[in-house]
């Protein structure tokens, strides 16, 4: 972890495009938690009281959303995107090139930037590097990233070396265009896939490569990228992921999990939902899946939810854990838009917990751990 200790992080996108997300970002050197969201100007089903409520210091939006709508012009004419949905903590936007690539199948990335077919008419549309910086500085976020040539990890051969030298170009080109550089931090952008030897992959993770080929290129990142500069890994993740990582380094993410699997129905809690004690494991000879999505995940559709009383999470202090019963919850999920309401508001609580802990677990080990007898001991002045 660098002295920027930071974490947390969703985005959301939900199954037809529309964005929204929330980072957290922690820094020791201040204590200042921050945490974050975003698209249309806003995180799906949550205020931005709400948001500040559950501790989110920082969120994040997207150039290519909010350029279509309602668009950087109108964001730049209402003063920027923290007067216009009202938020005063920090923000953060992606450069547009991801979402296109992952959301548009058609779109097609040249020297000059990515073409797409606009999903309003039709057209065929280019975000250059230079617009991207743009659209940014009028959204006007206290970060904004570099337009990167996004590849899929699970793709091997020339294509992702020609990814990592033109994100890099691009870098130069975002650098030039960049107008407010003493308002906005520009973050660079680490393409390369999973091969050592061109680069390291810090954006274009998570995508369908084996959790072992992540984790092992992040922990590359983190090694070569400066320490005292944040490094984010970007689109990532699920709670384990970001443990992991953030063990391996890692100071920021971003995930639409915490919200997106709200409207799937699904909290995140702190026990698995694999019962050991469980006779279906007598005689399951696989192992455990240390790789799996979830720490724990309750499913409020579940007909056993129906009459229970208890909270999602007993231990939670959450304002829905400390409020409604999982039976209303159940009775409220998919048919009305506050049971995912309630259940993104516990899993980004759970998110922050999740990356507090996290950030005091690591750097509590850090200051306790004795190299020369290799384990964690504790410092006779803290007894
Ligand atoms: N979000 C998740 N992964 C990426 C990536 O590789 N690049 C950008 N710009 N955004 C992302
Ligand atoms: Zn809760």
């Amino acid at each position: 972890m660098s002295d920027w200790a930071a974490y947390g992080t969703l985005e959301f996108l939900d199954e037809r495009g529309s964005l929204s997300g929330i980072s957290a970002v922690l820094t020791p050197r201040e204590t200042k938690l921050l945490n974050g969201a975003s698209f249309r100007g806003t995180i799906k089903g949550l205020a931005t009281n709400q948001l500040e409520e559950i501790g989110c210091q920082i969120i994040l939006g997207n150039t290519y959303h909010l350029a279509l709508r309602p668009t950087s012009e109108l964001i730049d004419e209402m003063g920027g995107l923290h007067k216009f949905m009202n938020w005063p903590r920090a923000l953060l936007t992606d450069s547009g090139g991801f979402q296109m690539v992952s959301l548009l199948h058609l779109a097609d990335i040249t020297e000059k930037g990515v073409t797409f077919q606009s999903p309003v008419d039709g057209k065929p549309m280019l975000l250059t590097p230079e617009e991207s910086i743009q659209i940014q500085n009028r959204i006007g976020a206290d970060i904004i990233m570099a337009l990167d040539d996004v590849v899929k990890t699970t793709i091997t051969g020339p294509r992702i070396e020609e990814a990592m030298y033109r994100t890099l170009r691009w870098m130069d080109r975002c650098i030039a265009a960049h107008q407010r550089p003493h308002e906005q931090n520009l973050f660079g952008i680490v393409q390369g896939g999973l091969d050592p030897v061109l680069s390291y992959a810090i954006g274009g993770l998570a995508g369908g490569e084996s959790k072992d080929s992540f984790w092992r290129v992040v922990a590359q990142c983190t090694a070569a990228l400066p320490e005292d500069k944040p490094r984010y890994v970007m689109g990532v993740g699920y709670p384990l992921d970001i443990v992991v990582c953030s063990a391996l380094g890692a100071d920021m993410y971003d995930c639409v999990y915490p919200t997106r699997t709200a409207r799937f129905g699904t909290a995140l809690v702190p026990e698995g939902v694999l019962k050991l004690k469980h006779k279906a494991m007598a005689d399951d000879t696989r192992p455990i899946d240390p790789t799996c999505a979830c720490m724990g995940v309750l499913k409020l559709k579940h007909k056993a939810m129906a009459d229970d009383t208890r909270p999602i999470d007993p231990t939670c202090a959450c304002m829905v854990c400390r409020n409604y019963t999982r039976a209303y919850i159940h009775c409220l999920v998919t048919k009305d838009a506050m049971g995912s309401q309630l259940l993104s508001y516990h899993n980004l609580y759970y998110m922050m917990k999740i990356v507090i802990l996290a950030y005091w677990l690591i750097m509590s080990s850090r200051n306790h751990y004795d190299p020369e007898f290799g384990i964690s001991c504790v410092n006779h002045q803290d007894i």
